[in-house]
């Protein structure tokens, strides 16, 4: 019996010894699977896809590699294992043994916590779902596979917190992140970035690029958590997380580089004659997502992230390996606000702004990215580079949500942002453009000619591998 279940949730919590849990896991199971059939990958639910599953937590186990179709997968729920000698690293308790209960106070804020991560992994599969059949490559194909399986199971460690820590509110909160969907204007996703379509490949990357980056970023101030069955499912996830990060950032960067390429060997030749991608049209993707993906961190100036970073529960990135000193209780932040329409400095107790130091370590992380891509440019020979732009433009969250702003950050009225929005954001014909070059190329070895093949393979296979068997 337990290993039955086992079979059918791979699992590292003693899901066998807790009857409770196990019934209402099994009670969602089905309803999950319903979901993944209505809202998964549309036309490809019975093809084999050369997927990564993880089994198990060790180093042997969290990454197996086979041809699987992907109603099949074993969505497992893993936590990193315990320290028995854990503490809490940061706030007002550092250095008391870590919760293993939800604190009564934070009970509902941790539950939100929770609900709003758990609510963009299945998001995404939605937001995504038709993408399979513009693949530009058999590689990149199975790549879009990959991130929507484990987004699945991302979602399955969230419902097993809210089970498991959160009673009957808890298994109603799991229940409705299977009822929401993204874009639906009646019950959308929670977050906007998370209500976007992303319905060519140009969006997928750059979503997997920085929208899933605000997602490392929020695991990884979750994974050093004084609440220690939150820690440790964060943990797990960061591991799988890295490859959506690296298929984001190395998808922008062979779109970058194709175009690069093609300009180089056609110096007097439009780019869209030569079927690639403009490299104005890509930095307006990338000033779209970004911006959206910077709203995912909340407001510049915040009680909640005092709190909680008070109660132990979300700390900053590389709380432990990045800072020396964990309570943060007696140093100040120097922000950029507006005020009486202009752009001043004030300074907030450090607790209030974390926030936008959390901000600040994912811009750095997006910087890093931007300068390899231009690196491909510089290559090609190119006398242009793409750029991030403020964190202040284009922002509906925060200081700055309400003013307008242009890609340096300067303030300026909403009819000169409006008169400028198509030089700056991508405007209908720029999505129509990308869109007809959005045709599928699934012989194995070819590519689509508006993207540059990747430097490797997956798992030591090479490109030409048969990714996905159609
Ligand atoms: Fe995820
Ligand atoms: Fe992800």
């Amino acid at each position: 019996m337990s290993m039955n279940l086992y079979e059918r949730i791979p699992n590292n919590v003693n899901l066998s010894g807790d009857k409770r849990l196990q019934r209402a896991l099994e009670k969602w199971l089905p309803n999950y699977l319903d979901w993944w059939r209505e809202m998964g990958p549309d036309g490809f639910q019975d093809k084999e896809v050369y997927l990564r599953t993880a089994i198990s937590v060790e180093a042997d186990g969290w990454a197996n590699f086979d041809y699987i179709k992907m109603p099949d997968y074993r969505w497992g729920i893993f936590l990193k294992p315990a320290d028995p000698n854990a503490t809490v690293g940061f706030g007002d308790n550092y250095g008391m043994p870590v919760y293993q209960e939800v604190p009564g106070e934070f009970r509902n804020a941790l539950r939100r916590i929770i609900v709003t991560q758990g609510d963009t992994e299945p998001a995404s599969v939605e937001q995504q779902r038709e993408l399979g059949k513009t693949c530009p490559s058999l590689y990149d194909l199975r790549n879009l596979f990959q991130v929507n399986v484990e987004e699945g199971r991302h979602l399955w460690a969230m419902v097993y917190l809210l089970q498991r820590y959160f009673g009957q509110d808890g298994r109603d909160e799991a229940d409705e992140l299977l009822q929401r969907r993204s874009g639906n204007p009646d019950k959308p996703r929670i977050l906007e970035a998370f209500n976007q379509p992303c319905d060519d490949w140009l969006n997928f990357f750059c979503f997997t690029m920085f929208t899933d980056r605000d997602g490392k970023f929020q695991l990884a101030a979750l994974a050093e958590s004084g609440f220690e069955p939150l820690a440790r499912t964060c943990q797990f996830m960061l591991t799988e997380e890295a490859h959506h990060l690296f298929v984001g950032e190395t998808g922008v960067g062979r779109v970058v580089k194709r175009t690069a390429q093609l300009i180089k060997e056609n110096p007097h030749a439009d780019v869209r004659e030569l079927g690639a991608i403009p490299l104005d049209i890509i930095q307006r993707y990338i000033n779209f997502w970004f911006s959206y993906s910077l709203d995912l961190f909340g407001g510049e100036i915040s009680s909640n992230s005092a709190d909680f970073f008070a109660a132990g529960l979300k700390g900053r990135y590389k709380e432990q390996d990045n800072y020396t000193e964990h309570t943060a209780a007696n140093e100040n932040f120097m922000l950029t606000v507006v005020e009486d329409g202009q752009l001043r400095q004030r300074e907030v107790p450090l607790r209030n702004a974390l926030n936008e130091v959390l901000r600040g370590e994912y811009v750095k992380d997006c910087e890093r990215a931007m300068t390899r891509w231009n690196k491909s440019i510089k290559d090609a020979g190119l006398d242009t580079e793409l750029y991030l732009p403020s964190t202040r433009f284009h922002r509906h969250v925060g200081e700055f949500a309400g003013h307008a702003f242009d890609v340096q950050g300067n303030l300026i009225t909403k009819e000169a942002f409006e008169s400028r929005r198509a030089e700056w954001l991508p405007s209908f014909a720029d999505r129509e453009y990308v869109r007809s070059l959005m045709h599928p190329v699934t012989e194995p070895g070819k590519i689509a000619n508006w993207i540059a093949p990747p430097a490797a393979g997956i798992k030591g296979k090479p490109f030409e591998f048969e990714y996905v068997r159609l």
